[in-house]
């Protein structure tokens, strides 16, 4: 079962897939390793970013996957437009990395498009926010974490969901929460919620590998 992991940055939540195959989480139950039924587990067949020289392509380098550049083009002005070529080109690169699970882990592009029907349930995203609440367009990194507390929200968290037409809207996976503490600041709000993710996407890529792994 392949994933292909989308990235914009600097990639822990992509290290925390690395370190989760190597150590056999989406090996399936009871297999051991895995080796007896290899195209039954998950392993992470590409690394693909929307901007280059990103940290996350040097661990994907580094662990000898796969290092995939699609930038938007710029000569597209409409953002619309903009999104829908990009998705166009992951979508291409998802066929031919014969992807059975495309997994965002930390992508700044909104997909559009093709790829939302043709993969979807097997699309998932890890948004640093306890969705519904601070998600949506423009809601993302610092100004996610900044609007929960300037809310004086008393709880914050991740979520896995999965990717559908609206932004952050897809069906709930997993979420995982956290106290917000008074003497919380962005950086450390962000911090101790990027730990969770940690967590909450291995978990959530385990679980859509467990339940679209084909029946014996
Ligand atoms: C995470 O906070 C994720 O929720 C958000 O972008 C950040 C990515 O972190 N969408 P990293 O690149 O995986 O370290």
């Amino acid at each position: 079962m392949n994933f292909l992991v989308l990235v914009s940055g600097n990639g822990s939540n992509l290290q925390a897939l690395i370190d989760a195959e190597r150590a056999g989480r989406f090996a399936p139950l009871g297999a051991g390793n895995g080796a007896a039924s290899p195209e039954k587990e998950g392993r992470i067949a590409a690394v693909l970013s929307d901007r280059a020289g990103v940290f996350a392509l040097e661990r994907a380098k580094t662990a000898g996957i796969p290092a995939l550049t699609e930038e938007p083009d710029r000569r597209l002005v409409q953002p619309g437009e903009r999104q829908r070529d990009l998705s166009r080109r992951i979508l291409c690169a998802a066929r031919e990395w014969k992807a059975d699970l495309i997994i965002l882990a930390g992508f700044l592009s909104i997909l559009r498009g093709e790829i939302i029907r043709e993969y979807e349930g097997r699309i998932i995203n890890i948004h640093p926010s306890l969705l519904p609440k601070y998600g949506g367009p423009g809601m993302y990194g610092d100004r996610v974490h900044r609007a929960v507390l300037a809310a004086g929200e008393k709880e914050s968290g991740c979520t896995v969901h999965l990717v559908d037409e609206g932004t952050d809207t897809g069906s709930i996976l997993l979420q995982r929460t956290i106290p917000v503490l008074a003497e919380d600041t962005v950086e450390t709000l962000a911090e101790r919620i990027h730990q969770e993710e940690h967590v909450a996407i291995v978990e959530a890529a385990a679980a859509m590998v467990a339940k679209l792994r084909k029946p014996e």
